[in-house]
């Protein structure tokens, strides 16, 4: 048995696969296109491991997807590959069209194609999993109850937007169609591997580097924060046991503003990496403009799948952002490569004709 995974190479992407071959030794089948965000150094442990089969491309690129479904038939694909940036999409909404909406669509016709022609019992057997995000239900008030997987879609973002409408593609596919799909949409994910854009890493990398911590508008917005390795485990429960057609809502019950955030990182950097002159790293925090069309506050109400499917997240805040921050105080290298864009230079020193 094989899965074939789309954006492993990426934060959550390569958690995944690091994940899935620590537990097991079913063969990954590794689609991604390599684009700023995939970086195959995450990945580095996995060289020369047969299990772990790399394929530099697109999910948009149909007919790449087709071939490696039939060499492969793998019983599952999960679809994490995305542009994930809300910022990002606010300055270039066009890539994320592009991708998460066009690509997802082209990946859905491909995997349509092959599981139409599949046995009958490899057709029910199969799985379609698509890893989405808390944003596609808009902003809460305060007080408001958690989202639910029946809250209405409402997103703000071009990001936010372009993920609802893959979750809306994956849902017609399995209406229309009858594929086999499970749809995840999860809080703010942290951990090793996380990407300086993001709010999380790019506090820790700036922190070190002496740079501004910028905080957006009054830093008071709401996250709903989730270790990596937990919502890995939870798409390995759904992948596992989740009901065919059904969205199952992934959080870590850890609300968090913003600035509460911004001050905990600096107070583990404070005592794990004490500045020479004694001050805190608090001193670098900075009040910068809004992020345009700021969504106030997410919160995951994970009831369904803890009632449904037994999974809980295992790290608490306090434990998860104490690992992450030791990981980036013990892998400058990766940081390093990443900060000169060196990272991207992997892929032809590392696995050569393999990857192309
Ligand atoms: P990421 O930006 O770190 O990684 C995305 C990966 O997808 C990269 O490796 C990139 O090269 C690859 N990719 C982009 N376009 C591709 C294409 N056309 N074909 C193949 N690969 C392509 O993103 P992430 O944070 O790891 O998020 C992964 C998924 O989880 C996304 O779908 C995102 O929407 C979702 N999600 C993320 C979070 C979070 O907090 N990061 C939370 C909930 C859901
Ligand atoms: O909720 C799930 C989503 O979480 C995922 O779907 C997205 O892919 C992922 O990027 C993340 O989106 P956010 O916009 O919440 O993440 P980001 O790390 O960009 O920002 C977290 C919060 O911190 C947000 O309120 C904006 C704020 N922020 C962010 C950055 C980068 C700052 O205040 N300063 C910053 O420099």
């Amino acid at each position: 048995m094989t899965i074939l995974v789309t954006g492993g190479a990426g934060f959550i992407g390569s958690n995944f696969v690091l994940d899935w071959l620590a537990q097991s030794d079913e063969p990954v089948i590794n689609l991604d296109a390599l684009t700023y965000a995939g970086n195959l150094e995450n990945l580095a442990s996995l060289e020369g491991d047969a299990r772990h089969r790399f394929v530099h491309g697109s999910m948009g690129d149909r007919d790449l997807v087709q071939r490696l479904l039939a060499e492969h038939r793998p019983r599952a694909v999960l679809n994490f590959a995305a542009e994930s940036h809300v910022d990002r999409s606010l300055h270039g909404p066009g890539a994320f069209i592009q991708t998460n909406v066009l690509g997802s669509y082209e990946l859905l016709e491909a995997v349509r194609g092959h599981w139409a022609a599949l046995p009958a019992s490899d057709q029910a057997a199969f799985r379609f999993l698509h890893v989405s995000t808390d944003e596609v239900y808009g902003s809460l008030e305060p007080g408001a109850p958690a989202f639910t997987e029946q809250h209405p879609y409402q997103p703000n973002s071009p990001y936010s937007a372009s993920k609802a409408a893959s979750d809306h593609l994956v849902r017609a596919w399995h209406h229309s169609y009858g594929l086999p799909v499970l749809t995840t949409n999860c809080s703010n994910n942290y951990g090793p591997y996380h990407f300086p854009e993001k709010l999380i890493p790019l506090l820790i990398v700036n922190a070190l580097a002496g740079k501004p911590l910028p905080v957006y508008g009054d830093g008071q917005q709401i996250r709903d924060w989730l270790y990596v390795q937990d919502h890995c485990s939870a798409i390995r429960r759904v992948l596992a046991a989740g009901q065919v057609g059904e969205v199952y809502n992934v959080g870590g019950g850890n609300e968090k503003p913003n600035l509460d955030i911004v001050h905990t990182v600096c107070a583990l950097l404070d005592e794990l990496r004490p500045k020479a002159d004694g001050s805190s790293y608090k001193a670098l925090i900075t009040h910068v403009q809004d992020r345009p069309g700021h969504d106030r506050r997410y919160a995951i109400d994970a009831g369904k799948i803890e009632r449904e499917l037994g999974w809980r997240p295992t790290e608490t805040f306090e434990s998860g952002i104490r690992k992450t921050v030791q990981w980036y105080l013990a892998h400058p290298d990766w940081v390093a490569h990443v900060q000169s864009g060196s990272y991207r230079e992997w892929v032809s020193q590392h696995y050569g004709e393999q990857a192309a």
